[in-house]
């Protein structure tokens, strides 16, 4: 290298560090090379995080810091840290989990990847992407790490790119969105799990040497069974509000995988990515496989943070229209099931339009005629309204509705079929399954094969044509209610086969786009049979997602606890239902119902004729409230009080951004004879305002916290000396509104 070309080089690395440090928010790329002669370090932050790569002498890019954020680079350079292979691969000295594993072209197993350089691309607005290159020490094998820094919502989202520049195909075996290391005496997982009608259960372990996998193998839906997050904590179970945790989720609504492995040094790795599982990829010549992002981000005071950021970024990024409001529906599904008429849902709007609902939804059912959807046995794909059930059609129902001030909702399942159905008669190979097997049904459906272009433009049309033929529709709900049993597809070739998991969800996600970008305002809900759609790769595409058919508000306390951790409230669709509730059997006061349901996005999915007046009015009021109280429970701050978990009293507010209003809940489980006084410690309130304390939504005029009633309370005593009041029965609630004084 010239000197002068050194310089050059040296000058720019300067500019670059004095750019990165003040995470300027304009547009530029800076470039360096690995002809440098100094060692490269980089620097990956947002406000709390630092990760720091290095490459080592022999051109390897190393991890050598995860943790808290360091301003001061130089110092990096003094001393040698212990270095972790920053996306490891098969078939080098490294025998632990692999990132990366390639077939390439003439049968080598074996990757070593050379780093060749970076960019950092200032985004706008505040984001910073760093593009790190790679290529394999012989073969035209090229991966690229991606980062993108959110640095004032304090998140990261690492994805992969790799890229065949082989002569012929090569096979991927192992495929991770990231490989992060981190260095403790004790590490502690925390995973989300469960089933249909009880998901989102948080369970946490210490880590021991070996491997733990959090994984899904249910291909077109990402949970249920387990969900894709995770917390660790390190050194120490995970706190509320001090320990260095980590949150990591990934944005993919498919089959997903979490490898945590401790070795033989007590260090730990996390990859997470796709599910290899059944899922080997040939890459053609010149082709790019691009992995999902995982997002993450790193608290030093415990896991409350770390919820807040995931909140707030999905408000920015993560969710459709996560700045706007959201409308209280009314959802016939419990109330009527698949046994409606015009007339039946005309009083249903009636009483929902009177009782202050903002949108009906009509779901499962309207369509069908030579194989009415009476039933879930039949039907599913023929989207046709069923002319017996709806002689008027959608537009009739969409005009009822607007005539009494209501927007219109509709359910669709675009990616099912019932083999009893004119669909299936039509196209028997448009769906998964594999010759010489049964074709294993399960709620009595087979799964359309996204993998097929032409099954993919049916799927968007369905979609489209119902929102084209019947302007007026507000709202979509999208459903997806079994996962894949045996995957195999008619239209991928035979070597391709194992294409299928990956091909169907990348498939998905370009739809779930296609549809969002054509129809911007209409509000769509992701609903899998319950919460088996809830990640950020749908969630761009989708306003709301349904955590759980289990509306039963003790589940739902449970559920939307765990979901909380990652997903804000503005998406989480929380419905009041009939008690006995149908799937529990349990019965609760309609105020617990409402009130559990007020912590989250407003719904209800019972019929209003069967309510007796009293009740009727009561929801009035209740909605009447939420339209007060919703900007704060949907676009405020969460703070956990009291967990389900640790205690029979729950508790955790919403504080509105500026701080003006917070809204308290508490609910009681089991029945305390001697009642519950435990003090609640708000958070989140200004201590130099004061605020006045109400309890709302009461049952009657008398209350918990009458002691709290006329006066007036600073932040700081509502936070250090906390509210005390008793709670005394099963199922009670106590919902607290704090506001500052105009
Ligand atoms: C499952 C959903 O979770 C329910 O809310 C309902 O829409 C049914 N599917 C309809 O089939």
């Amino acid at each position: 290298m010239s000197e002068a070309n050194a310089d050059y080089l040296t000058t720019k690395k300067n500019e670059y560090h004095e750019k990165y440090k003040n995470v300027l928010i304009s547009l530029c790329v800076v470039t360096l090379s690995a002809s440098m002669d100094a060692k490269e370090l980089i620097r990956i932050t947002t406000e709390n995080l630092s990760l720091i790569y290095q490459v080592n002498d022999r051109n390897r890019l190393e991890q050598i810091y995860f943790g808290k954020n360091i301003g001061n680079m130089s110092e990096f350079e003094k001393v040698s840290l212990p270095a972790y292979p920053a996306y490891s691969t098969y078939g080098t000295n490294h025998v632990f989990e692999a990132a990366l594993r390639v077939t390439h072209a003439d049968g080598n197993t074996s990757t070593e990847l050379m780093y060749t350089g970076h960019q950092i691309v200032q985004e706008d607005p505040g984001r910073v992407h760093t593009i790190i290159s790679l290529k394999d020490e012989y073969y035209d094998l090229y991966t690229t790490l991606h980062f993108r820094a959110y640095p004032e919502e304090d998140i990261l989202e690492q994805w992969v790119e790799i890229q065949n520049r082989e002569k012929k195909n090569i096979v991927l075996s192992d495929f991770a969105s990231s490989d992060l290391s981190f260095t403790a005496g004790k590490y502690f997982v925390t995973q989300f799990y469960g089933d249909w009608s009880e998901e989102m259960n948080m369970k946490e372990q210490e880590l021991s040497p070996g491997m733990k996998v959090i994984d899904s193998k249910l291909g077109v839906r990402t949970h249920q069974y387990t969900h894709p997050c995770f917390l660790l904590g390190l050194e120490q179970p995970v706190q509320e509000l001090s320990g260095e945790v980590i949150g990591g989720t990934l944005a993919w609504p498919g089959s997903f995988r979490f490898t945590f492995e401790v070795n033989n040094d007590g260090k730990l790795r996390v990859l997470s990515g796709i599910n290899p599982y059944g899922s080997a990829y040939t890459l053609g010549k010149n082709e790019t496989f691009t992995t999902p992002g995982f997002l993450f981000t790193y608290s030093k005071n415990g896991v409350q943070p770390v919820s807040q950021k995931f909140h707030r970024w999905a408000r920015k990024y993560g969710i459709k229209n996560g700045d706007k409001d959201r409308d209280i529906l009314l959802n016939n599904w419990e109330a009527t099931y698949f046994d409606f008429d015009e007339e039946k849902l005309v009083r249903i709007i009636d009483d929902a339009s009177q009782m202050g609902f903002e949108l009906f939804l009509l779901d499962d059912g309207w369509f069908g005629n030579k194989h009415p959807r009476n039933g879930d046995t039949q039907g599913l794909g023929d989207w046709q309204t069923n002319r017996e059930k709806l002689p008027n059609g959608i537009p009739f129902l969409i005009n009822e509705c607007k005539k009494r001030g209501l927007k219109f909702g509709i359910w669709v399942e675009p990616e099912m079929v019932n083999p009893k159905s004119e669909l299936y008669e039509k196209h028997p190979d448009w769906v998964i399954a594999q010759p010489h097997r049964e074709r294993t049904v399960q709620r009595n459906q087979l799964i359309l094969d996204l993998s097929n272009p032409e099954v993919q433009k049916f799927v968007y049309d369905v979609v489209d044509r119902l929102l084209v033929e019947n302007p007026g529709i507000d709202y979509v709900k999208w459903d997806c209610n079994r996962f894949v049993g045996n995957p195999g597809s008619s239209w991928l070739p035979a070597d391709k086969q194992s294409h299928l998991w990956i091909d169907y969800s990348n498939a998905l996600l370009k739809i779930m786009e296609k549809v969002s970008r054509k129809y911007p305002d209409v509000t769509f809900m992701a609903c899998s049979g319950g919460g088996g759609r809830i990640d950020y790769g749908s969630m761009r595409h989708f306003d709301e997602y349904w955590i759980s058919d289990n509306n039963d508000p003790l589940q739902r306390i449970f559920t939307q606890w765990g979901t909380q951790y990652f997903f804000p409230a503005i998406g989480l669709a929380s419905h009041v239902s009939v008690s006995p509730n149908h799937i529990s059997g349990r019965s609760t006061p309609l105020k617990y119902r409402f009130d559990v349901a007020l912590a989250g996005k407003l719904g209800m999915d019972l019929q209003p004729s069967q309510m007796t007046e009293e009740e009727k009015v009561f929801s009035k009021n209740a909605i009447a409230l939420y339209k007060e109280i919703r900007s704060t429970v949907l676009h405020g701050d969460l703070y956990r009080l009291l967990s389900p978990y640790e205690s029979n009293r729950t508790a955790y507010m919403y504080v509105a951004q500026d701080k003006s209003e917070a809204i308290v809940f508490n609910f009681l489980v089991r029945k305390e004879i001697k009642s519950n006084t435990q003090t609640i410690y708000l958070q989140g309130l200004d201590p130099e305002q004061q605020y006045s304390v109400e309890e709302v939504n009461r049952v009657s005029s008398w209350s918990r916290s009458a002691a709290y009633k006329d006066k007036l309370f600073s932040g700081e005593y509502l936070m250090t000396v906390g509210m005390t009041f008793p709670m005394y029965n099963e199922y009670e609630s106590v919902v607290l509104r704090i506001k500052t004084q105009e």
